[in-house]
């Protein structure tokens, strides 16, 4: 395709480190689309004949299901997915092929294909993550009431339900699918038609192709067009965010299936045995998932370290784009649909939840409160009445509720019998039904909002 002023083919180590078929086949569908609407504008501008554009397309749609039915044959020594196409459309149609590709540059085009391929996968995503919202809002509607031990520091702080746990993750999610959003608007300009670098002097109409291919416009700027890869970088942020949001809900996953907190159980659905010891039971697919958030920032990283040294405009280096994107995406995928089962799967204890949220002085800021709000008595001076009962207790060896009225009043004379009304677990989460806290009624109205949003489709 380029051999003109060539005496030689490629070595075989250049043909290696320079091949890129082994991943770019999977922008065959976006490189076909592509072709066939630069074909159709090149037609209509009067710059090839119909009858060319019109065997080009059809050569192109043939080529397209030899791909999809696996009889179409890549050839490494044709680089990548732009040459391996061209090569079989000439094969196919003859000299009009060789037209294709006037007043377009591989750079133009791999451009295209993956702004392309980026805007299905973001699409595909956003429905994952839908998919994972609506699970867990259902399992936050079903344990509304279920009181667990709220954490800091992994230390037991202040019950609240699981429902509000499930939720604060459907929030989180939102956020991630707002970034896949933005950045699908951003990415959504046709590069077709910069060539290689400067434009072309041929009269194309990049609006025609624009649209054909469902981008907003064709970009402004041919250097810019070819040369950035922000796109993927911020795709991938997005990407990297998501996969630390799904990372910390899996690790809590490993948490509170441990026999160590007995907090939840995971189905044999997802969880594997071990060969040596009978009575294992492991979160492996929560375990994977906190791994790939790895992988993926990892690859985000690869691809801002290949890109920050770069002059404008294209270089080859930018060839390494796509297999660490790919790679990332469909780990990110495949972690969107662990995690949406997984959460679906989960049945917390809820007797080992409500025991352990009472462990730990858990309700000890409700006294606190309390003291405040029944004797008027400044915060912090409830906050050290309170530390001081709550030492009593401890060295008692039993639960706040459990300590006597008159061991609490020997350290505050004026504490009540009212008191024990709020030192309970069910009486703490309930009290907290300012707009945001854990109280089951919030919970229930918030998990319905979701539930009715995401049927409607909206995010
Ligand atoms: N396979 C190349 C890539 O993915 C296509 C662009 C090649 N352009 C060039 N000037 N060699 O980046």
């Amino acid at each position: 395709m380029w051999g003109g002023r060539f005496e030689s083919g490629p070595g075989a180590i250049m043909e290696a480190i320079n091949v890129s078929i082994d991943f770019d086949r999977h922008l065959y569908r976006q490189d076909i689309a592509a072709s066939k609407a630069h074909a159709g504008m090149l037609a209509k501008q009067g710059i090839i004949t119909a009858d060319d554009a019109k065997k080009i397309a059809h050569g192109l749609d043939t080529i397209l299901s030899e791909i999809e039915s696996g009889k179409f044959k890549f050839k490494r020594a044709l680089e990548d997915i732009h040459m391996n196409v061209e090569a079989r459309l000439t094969e196919m149609i003859g000299a009009p092929a060789g037209r294709l590709h006037t007043a377009r540059s591989r750079n133009d085009q791999v451009a295209t294909d993956f702004r392309l391929w980026m805007r299905d996968t973001i699409d595909a995503t956003d429905s994952a993550l839908a998919d994972f919202q609506r699970a867990l809002a259902q399992k936050a509607l079903e344990h509304a009431d279920t009181v667990m031990p709220g954490l800091t520091h992994l230390q037991t702080a202040q019950p609240v339900t699981f429902g509000h746990h499930m939720l604060a993750y459907v929030e989180m999610t939102a956020r991630d699918r707002g970034r896949f959003a933005d950045a699908r608007k951003r990415l959504n300009e046709s590069p077709l038609g910069s060539g290689a670098l400067a434009g072309t002097s041929f009269d194309l109409d990049r609006a025609m192709t624009a649209k054909a291919l469902g981008f907003d416009r064709p970009s402004a700027n041919s250097l810019d067009a070819v040369s950035d890869r922000d796109f993927a970088m911020e795709t991938l942020s997005a990407a990297s965010i998501t996969a630390v949001h799904l990372s910390r809900l899996a690790e809590e996953i490993v948490i509170w299936t441990s026999p160590l907190t007995g907090l939840a159980k995971l189905s044999d659905k997802y969880t594997t045995g071990s060969s040596m010891m009978p009575q294992k039971r492991n979160p492996d697919a929560a375990e994977l998932v906190r791994a790939k958030a790895g992988r993926i920032i990892g690859a985000m990283n690869a691809l801002m370290i290949v890109m920050k040294g770069l002059p404008l405009a294209y270089a080859k280096d930018m060839q390494e784009d796509k297999e660490g994107v790919m790679d990332a995406l469909s780990a990110l995928s495949l972690s969107i649909a662990a995690m949406a089962g997984m959460v679906a799967d989960l049945e917390p204890d809820t007797r080992r939840m409500h025991q352990a949220a009472g462990e730990g002085y858990a309700t000890a800021t409700d006294l606190a409160d309390w003291l405040v709000q029944a004797l008027k008595i400044p915060f912090r001076e409830a906050h050290h009445i309170t530390g001081r009962i709550v030492g009593k207790a401890a060295d008692a060896g039993v639960a706040l509720d459990a300590l006597p009225l008159a061991a609490m009043q020997a350290i505050e004379p004026r504490i009540t019998k009212d008191v024990f009304n709020v030192l309970s677990v069910e009486r703490s989460v309930k009290s907290r039904a300012c707009y945001g806290g854990t109280a089951p009624k919030n919970v229930r109205s918030q998990a319905q909002k979701w539930l009715k949003k995401l049927e409607k489709g909206q995010d």
